[in-house]
């Protein structure tokens, strides 16, 4: 079975499912767009509870423009499709409520607050969600967060930050996160780090999505992949399957 069959088959069986049946997480056919620009078209694919999905493809795919979407970002425009977390209808929602209901996106940016310290962060978190992890909690799984707690967050490393904006995340009620390339722009040694909590998300059986240039490095820990093209999904499957499939990595993902 090759890997257009085998996404077609999937998206036959998804929209079948009678609606109480739906994943736990479920995007259905969603196209949206920046002003004129149509951008992502058309895309599908869910996830079961606990499970980690990569979202690959190249420079420019939609990779981004997708989290944004599904997190009901302002921009793009989702102009028709469904979103459905647990029950709960995302694609009829504004960011904030989408966040209420548990969808936390982690952007490349970070978007850690200056002036603040790495508690103030932790606190601030909480304040604007509901019950996420407590503070000690956070401190448990991050100890290098504990050591810098009163340190002001934007003048600690790349990777320091990273485990911020992660920590920034569980400390909001979350039901599914989306990790926009966690390794950008950090060091080696720094992405092992980032990796291992990753890993722990994972144990932890939190839902996430992960977007990575490093396909393997992502695949390795992933359930599921994604694999996007200029704003379409050209293969849904076992993440395994990826690293096993020379040929799709070659065409769409350039490893
Ligand atoms: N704010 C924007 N306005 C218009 N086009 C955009 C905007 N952001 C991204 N794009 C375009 O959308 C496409 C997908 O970008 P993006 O989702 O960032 O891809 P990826 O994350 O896979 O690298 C690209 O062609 C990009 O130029
Ligand atoms: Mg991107």
């Amino acid at each position: 079975m090759n890997a257009m069959t085998r996404h077609s088959e999937l998206k036959g069986a998804q929209s079948m499912e009678p609606s109480q049946e739906r994943p736990f997480f479920s995007v259905e056919d969603i196209h949206a767009w920046y002003g004129e620009s149509y951008i992502v078209q058309g895309v599908s694919f869910s996830i079961a509870k606990g499970e980690v999905l990569s979202l690959l493809g190249r420079n420019g795919a939609g990779k981004t423009s997708t989290l944004r979407t599904l997190a009901r970002a302002d921009s793009p425009v989702l102009k028709s499709g469904e979103i459905w977390l647990d029950g709960q209808p995302l694609h009829r929602m504004k960011s904030y409520q989408a966040a209420q209901a548990g969808v936390q996106l982690v952007p490349e940016d970070r978007r850690i607050i200056g002036g603040l310290t790495v508690e103030e962060n932790l606190l601030l978190a909480q304040v604007s969600g509901q019950k996420g992890w407590s503070v000690e909690k956070i401190y448990d799984h991050f100890p290098r967060l504990a050591e810098r707690r009163t340190q002001e967050a934007t003048t600690m490393s790349g990777g320091e930050q990273q485990m911020l904006a992660v920590a920034r995340a569980l400390a909001r009620d979350l039901k599914i996160l989306f990790l926009d390339e966690p390794y950008e722009g950090l060091a080696p040694v720094i992405v092992q780090e980032i990796e291992k909590i990753v890993r722990q998300i994972r144990d932890l059986g939190i839902t996430t999505i992960i977007v990575e240039q490093n396909a393997v490095a992502a695949l390795r820990f992933s359930d599921r992949a994604v694999i996007m093209d200029t704003g379409t999904v050209v293969y849904s499957g076992a993440a395994a399957d990826v690293l096993e499939n020379a040929e799709l990595r070659h065409n769409y993902l350039a490893v």
